[in-house]
């Protein structure tokens, strides 16, 4: 069973929350690096292997920066995550936008920085032609396989999705963009969520690689990039065992051999969307307790709440907790882990063993660096924690300062705006 990592030895962990306060997140940057260098070592086999971090795993600029310095693209769903992924310093080219229902005015953004547009649907070709003016010269759709793939339990059924084409709209897709001057051509999918099974992810690597010898034989286009989008999953339990990409590199290599350069299909640029496998197990939420109550069960209350993580109230997602200096005590005691929402479900853990808990215990909440704090909101008027970094030689950098609540009532007009119409 892998122990779980801390990002500090405990006594700098608690000297740090005393200092800026809890909760935070905090990230490290040098581990994320490496994972980083690990994924692009294990596919330099393939030119122009791209891993487009997937921006909404993790918002900040700072982050996507550190990547970026390892020739990580960015894949970007809104106008504010093109907005960070430019300030990165990631040209247009390295930038996908695989965005949902999406605005004129986000496709004419998208173009205008030069990123590669990832359309969603048939329809959306004629959308991006009113908003742009013409299509870009690259262009890639999402392919939704349906019935031909079972998805799992984030992503959910393919046949349920709201997501990409159908495979019959694929092909005329090509056709129409093709016919409409379109040159260069990707092809993109994105089938799983957090996916422990590598076997799952190669066989989708077979599917775009089969759908790229389909295209080229019936519509005769040849396809330039596949894309398998993110879904690479984390060890969240420690009993849990990551993939590797080493293993995930040779086995999508062999296939590529068999599929791709056999049968005169390369050169065949292959990219991910990875977030989660990238900096979700490089980032903690770091909470204090407030509060153990007694009811009809035994309560840990944090300062932290479901607004700052809320992948266990949405998902019934596992995360692994530390009590820090209590790491070597027993866990004979069973608590639910709650936090401060006026929401039942605003709940860390339900049923989880740890040690005996006491009011100002400092807990770190594990493999919270993707999905983690972009996902949090502020009902309750919960206010953004802050997020900090820790940079090369160890230094504790502050990447987003927590939201104040002049912040939180900045957008409040408490003299309301006449609207005229
Ligand atoms: C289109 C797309 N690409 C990539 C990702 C990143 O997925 P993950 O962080 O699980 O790798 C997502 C996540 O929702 C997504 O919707």
């Amino acid at each position: 069973m892998a122990a779980k990592a801390l990002p500090l030895p405990d006594a700098e962990l608690e000297r740090l929350a005393s200092v800026v306060g809890t909760p935070f997140h905090i990230y490290d940057g040098p581990a994320i690096e490496q994972n980083a260098c690990t994924v692009n070592s294990s596919f330099s086999w393939n030119d122009g292997f791209i891993n487009y971090f997937a921006v909404k795993a993790l918002p900040n600029v700072n982050i996507v920066r550190l990547l970026a310095r390892h020739g990580f693209g960015a894949d970007c769903s809104s106008l504010p995550e093109l907005i960070i992924a430019r300030d990165a310093g990631i040209p247009g080219e390295r930038i996908m936008f695989t965005s949902n229902d999406t605005p004129d005015e986000e496709f004419r953004a998208a173009y205008e920085l030069g990123a590669i547009l990832n359309l969603d649907d048939i329809t959306h070709i004629e959308a991006v032609e009113r908003a742009c003016g013409r299509l870009p010269e690259t262009l890639s759709f999402r392919f939704n396989p349906g019935p031909e793939r079972t998805g799992n339990v984030i992503i959910g059924n393919p046949v349920e999705a709201k997501y990409g084409v159908t495979r019959s709209q694929l092909f005329d897709c090509y056709r129409t963009a093709r016919e409409k001057g379109v040159r260069h051509f990707m092809l993109h999918t994105m089938v799983a969520s957090n996916e422990l099974d590598g076997s799952y992810i190669v066989e989708t690597a077979r599917m775009l690689f089969s759908l790229v010898k389909e295209l080229h034989d019936s519509v005769g286009v040849r396809i330039e990039r596949i894309d398998l989008g993110g879904g690479v999953g984390i060890p969240y339990r420690p009993e849990q065992e990551a993939i590797s990409f080493g293993w995930l590199g040779d086995e999508i290599h062999r296939l590529y051999d068999e599929m791709i350069v056999a049968e005169g299909l390369a050169p065949l640029a292959i990219s991910f969307e990875m977030g989660r496998a990238i900096t979700g197990p490089y980032g903690w939420l770091i909470s204090r307790v407030r509060h153990v109550t007694h009811k009809y069960k035994d309560y840990v209350g944090l300062d932290a709440t479901m607004a700052d993580l809320m992948r266990p109230a949405l998902y019934g997602a596992y995360h692994h907790m530390t009590v820090i200096g209590k790491e070597d005590l027993p866990k004979d005691h069973e608590y639910d882990v709650t936090g401060s929402l006026c929401e039942n479900n605003d709940k860390f853990a339900i049923d989880r063993p740890l040690p005996l808990m006491e009011r100002g215990d400092l807990v770190a909440i594990h493999d919270a660096g993707a999905h983690g704090h972009s996902m949090g909101f502020n009902y309750n008027a919960k206010l953004r924690h802050a997020e900090y970094l820790i940079a090369d030689g160890g230094k504790i950098l502050c990447i987003r300062r927590a939201e104040t609540i002049e912040d939180y009532l900045s957008t409040q007009l408490s003299t309301p705006w006449e609207v005229s119409t």
